[in-house]
């Protein structure tokens, strides 16, 4: 019964990760580099930039686990490594990094999804029971995850166009906020009333795709027409009309799935389930019903190697290896 070790690497876009986790759900080492400062003066991540910076820092954030876990690379069951998607050339670092040191030292590799590591940070906070519902709202992904069983993952709504992180990000820019914007509209979004009447692309009947270009659209109208008649629109009343209309559909459509799908648990995950109106509101409403909400702490909300670990140890102990030709996927479908 000897303990089982997984180390995790994640650099699909631009934090440099790396963690080990024991037993599949007990985080012994979680480091993260984050390159925001380099890229917050283009105003988004530069694709070039950040495979530089993985480059460099990824020895030093894998030495900094391994000591903080007081282990050794050869004390490691399976090193699990995001295979993508993301950015082509910062996924490579990452992939050839995990292989060098699968083969260096005849350890067992495993491929893992991104979004699937988001999901998965949620088995870091509790057990999942199935079948469960998880809300995946990231930078790249807006998307409904229907799972009966470990590994099994069924996309039953996504975004048509953009991604509510990339919505956030973009309303930010108009607002004049620094990279990423997320973070900042919430932050602002706590102080106003969302008094503006911003449009709810709901979809066809039934559906559970959204769409957040629209909203973005007429955020941006909003702000020129009220220029144009030479008035300012109060920043916060902006954020949190913007947020409101973001939380609305976001949790509407969640909540109708739950039940149309009769799940035991929902789960949130991705860098936009940071949000604090979103928190708060999927609270509340999952208040009364009878399922079990998991909202992971922030920490493992953005990206991160324990929840490619987590979710590495799940499909290691299901067989699941990868080989030493493993590339980077930055398309991979989940
Ligand atoms: O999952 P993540 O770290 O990277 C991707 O896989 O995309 O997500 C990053 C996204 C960014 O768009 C960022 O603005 C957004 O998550 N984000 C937030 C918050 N914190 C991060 N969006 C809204 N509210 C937040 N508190
Ligand atoms: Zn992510």
């Amino acid at each position: 019964n000897k303990d089982l070790y997984i180390l995790g690497i994640e650099t699909s876009c631009d934090e440099t990760a790396v963690a080990i986790i024991k037993n599949g759900r007990e985080i012994v080492a979680n480091v993260v580099a984050s390159q925001i400062e380099s890229h917050k003066r283009f105003g988004g991540v530069v694709p070039e930039i950040a495979s530089r910076h993985h480059v460099e820092q990824l020895t030093i954030v894998l030495e900094e686990a391994l000591h903080q876990a007081k282990l050794e690379i050869s004390d490691m069951d399976a090193i699990a490594v995001t295979e993508g998607p993301g950015l082509v050339g910062a996924l490579l670092i990452g992939v050839n990094a995990a292989k060098a040191l699968a083969f260096a030292h005849n350890i067992p590799l495993v491929a893992v999804h991104h979004i699937a590591g988001h999901i998965y940070a949620n088995r870091l906070v509790k057990e999942m029971k199935f079948p469960l519902l998880a809300l995946v709202v990231s930078g790249g992904h807006t998307e409904l995850v229907y799972m009966k069983e470990h590994g099994h993952f069924e996309v039953i709504g996504e975004t048509r166009d953009d991604a509510a992180g990339e919505a956030y990000d973009k309303v930010a820019r108009v607002l004049n906020m620094p990279y990423p914007g997320g973070p900042h509209i919430d932050r602002l979004a706590q102080t106003g009333e969302p008094t503006l009447n911003l449009p709810r692309a709901w979809l066809e009947e039934g559906s559970y795709d959204f769409s957040f270009s629209g909203l973005k659209s007429a955020v941006i109208n909003t702000v020129h027409n009220a220029e144009q008649r030479g008035e300012k629109i109060a920043p916060e009343t902006l954020a949190a009309s913007f947020q409101e209309s973001v939380i609305d559909v976001l949790v509407t459509k969640t909540l109708k799935a739950t039940k149309e799908y009769n799940v035991k648990q929902v789960l949130l995950a991705g860098g936009v389930a940071a949000n604090k109106g979103l928190r708060t509101r999927l609270e509340q409403v999952f208040e009364d019903e009878d399922v079990e909400l998991i909202i992971p702490p922030l920490y493992l909300c953005t990206d991160n190697a324990a929840m490619i670990a987590a979710a590495g140890s799940i499909f290691f102990e299901k067989g699941q290896r990868a080989e030493l030709n493993l590339n980077a996927n930055p398309g991979l479908d989940i």
